[in-house]
């Protein structure tokens, strides 16, 4: 999506050689308009999947799941962080390990909001590892729900987590792939 890596070229800061802030449209400040056209885009890609719901991760992801989802009116819903998998068993849980913080987060997902005729799109704001994308698929199919694909705005294609979830099969869709960024020049793939 040419108006989203012009914006990551614009305003993005490569930290070191692997990490990109993007705070200024995305993670922290939101630019809503270019969130739109993301969204937009979102539904252009995924329009004969019969989507019934986004599911996301929170925090970064909910805001552009929530735009996509004006444009296939279906409801988003989030996987809370640091469930505590006692607290009742009405709920799918998931470990994610985050390489970037060295942590396991436990997610989850009320039994409610997901069922076997679910058609679901996953939405989220970065692939690295895809240790959070396998943490939804894994919730998504305790629920007897379908995977459509999974849609994601910035994909670091040099970390193997979009390419491992393409090769099992799954339908990735990154509107911009960064290829390198090395000494802080960002190389599209
Ligand atoms: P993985 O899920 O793909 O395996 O990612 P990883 O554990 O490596 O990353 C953990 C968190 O860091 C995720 O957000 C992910 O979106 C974010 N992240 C990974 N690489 C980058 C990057 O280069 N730039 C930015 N800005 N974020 C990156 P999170 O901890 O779940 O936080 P939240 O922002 O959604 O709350």
């Amino acid at each position: 999506m040419e108006l989203l890596k012009q914006r990551i070229l614009a305003d993005g800061k490569v930290i070191g050689n692997d990490c990109l802030k993007v705070d200024m449209f995305l993670n922290h400040q939101i630019d809503v308009g270019l969130l739109n056209e993301i969204g937009r885009e979102f539904h252009r890609l995924f329009a004969e999947n019969n989507i019934t719901k986004i599911v996301t991760i929170e925090a970064s992801g909910i805001g552009i799941a929530c735009v996509a989802a004006q444009y296939f009116s279906v409801p988003v819903v989030f996987a809370k962080k640091g469930a505590n998998k006692n607290i009742g068993n009405n709920l799918y849980t998931a470990d994610v390990y985050s390489f970037t913080k060295g942590t396991t987060t436990t997610i989850a997902i009320s039994k409610d909001y997901l069922n076997e005729k679910d058609r679901v799109l996953i939405i989220d704001d970065f692939m690295a590892n895809g240790k959070a994308a396998h943490g939804l698929i894994n919730i998504i199919n305790q629920a007897g729900a379908a995977v459509e694909g999974i849609g994601i705005v910035i994909e670091k294609g040099f970390q193997s987590g979009g390419d491992a979830l393409r090769s099992l099969g799954y339908r990735v869709e990154s509107l911009a792939i960064i290829k390198s960024m090395e000494n802080g020049e960002i190389v599209f793939g």
